[in-house]
């Protein structure tokens, strides 16, 4: 097993949890971005890996309580993250343990990086997902662990009902699958969520991604997206029925998709519920100085990337160069 280590000095450790990840390579980034020292704990080198990292050659895994307390007390570890993926959501509950039983941990971040499960009701299969990161929440409650939930909602990118990954994809360019009538309201996860983490205003809290600047419904995002590409497509209706059924057919991922695509656009489950209650923040009221990449300047990305200029190599080669953190590895035996 392999931890990677970064040199900086600046604040508490932080380990990183599923950095190889999609959503976890944004951490990591942001994590080294903000000069934090920083932990990486991944199971192998894919393709998928953070090219910076995947130079200093991450590779590691997760799974025994004994090895997880070994490193946290090891590494001095403050903070913990984890982007586990929607498949591995339980390997959680052996992390929460250990976390409890070293007693030292200021913040953990478990995997959600979506809707708030509590509130978010989608149909089978996404709902199991989310009824394992209920169960993960209730026990790091139950342990008394300090927590953060990120709830960032949707990326900004094209909502594909039967992609995990949009915004890897670009957004249509024959024609507009429009769900149900259009008009249920629909990235920074990285910088905001190492922004939190050691805030205070954010202990045992959901903090909840709600930016006016990129809360569209998909026949906005159809308008801005042909605005961009200076021409219209056509726009076909997929139904509620239709939606429902590409849930029911069960094919994992797609049809888990398809239960939250459903959640979204036609029961609204970002925003048919107050942000209010005392468990809750916003990360705009949050951090005001702060400013949100909009889904209009993602699209200009999007209009790049046709163009055939592959920005996503570029935006990591420049991680690679602008910052002065090292990533260390130090193998471990499990
Ligand atoms: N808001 C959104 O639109 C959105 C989109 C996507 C995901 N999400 C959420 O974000 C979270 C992360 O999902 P993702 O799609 O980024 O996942 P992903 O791309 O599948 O990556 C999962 C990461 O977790 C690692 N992992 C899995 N089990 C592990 C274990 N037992 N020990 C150590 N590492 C382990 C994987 O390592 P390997 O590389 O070795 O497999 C990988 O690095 C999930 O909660 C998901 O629901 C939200």
């Amino acid at each position: 097993m392999t931890v990677l280590e970064s040199v900086s000095a600046a604040g508490g450790g932080v380990l990183i949890v599923g950095a190889s990840g999609f959503i976890g390579q944004f951490i990591a980034e942001a994590s080294l971005h903000a000069d934090r020292p920083t932990y990486l704990l991944v199971r192998s080198v894919g393709s998928k890996t953070n090219k910076t990292l995947q130079d200093k050659g991450a590779k590691g895994v997760v799974k025994d309580q004994a090895f997880m307390e070994k490193i946290l007390k090891e590494h001095k570890i403050d903070i913990v993250i984890s982007a586990i993926g929607g498949a591995n959501i339980l390997d959680q509950l052996t992390l929460v343990h250990a976390i409890k039983a070293v007693g030292t941990i200021k913040r953990f971040l478990p995997s959600e990086f979506g809707h708030d499960v509590d509130r978010a009701n989608p149909v089978e299969p996404g709902l199991t997902m989310y009824n394992e990161k209920r169960r993960v929440r209730r026990l790091i409650e139950e342990c008394g662990v300090p927590y953060t939930y990120i709830c960032c909602n949707s990326i900004a990118s094209w909502p594909y009902y039967d992609n995990t990954h949009p915004s890897e994809v670009i957004p249509p360019l024959d024609e507009f699958q429009i769900y149900g009538d259009g008009s249920v309201k629909g990235s920074d996860i990285g910088k905001f969520t190492i922004k939190t983490v050691d805030d205070i205003r954010t202990l045992n809290k959901s903090v909840h991604f709600r930016p006016s600047c990129n809360f569209l419904n998909i026949n906005e995002l159809a308008s801005l997206w042909e605005k961009k590409i200076g021409r219209t497509l056509p726009r076909v209706t997929v139904s509620e029925n239709d939606l429902l059924a590409a849930a029911a057919v069960n094919i994992i991922p797609q049809s888990v998709v398809a239960s939250f695509t459903h959640d979204i656009f036609i029961k609204g489950c970002q925003i048919n519920f107050s942000i209010e209650g005392p468990n809750d923040v916003e990360v705009c009221s949050l951090y005001p100085d702060e400013s949100f990449r909009t889904v209009d300047e993602c699209f200009d990305d999007f209009v790049v990337k046709m163009n055939g200029k592959n920005f996503t190599d570029e935006t990591d080669g420049n991680t690679a160069q602008n910052h002065v953190v090292e990533v260390l590895p130090i193998t471990m035996c499990a």
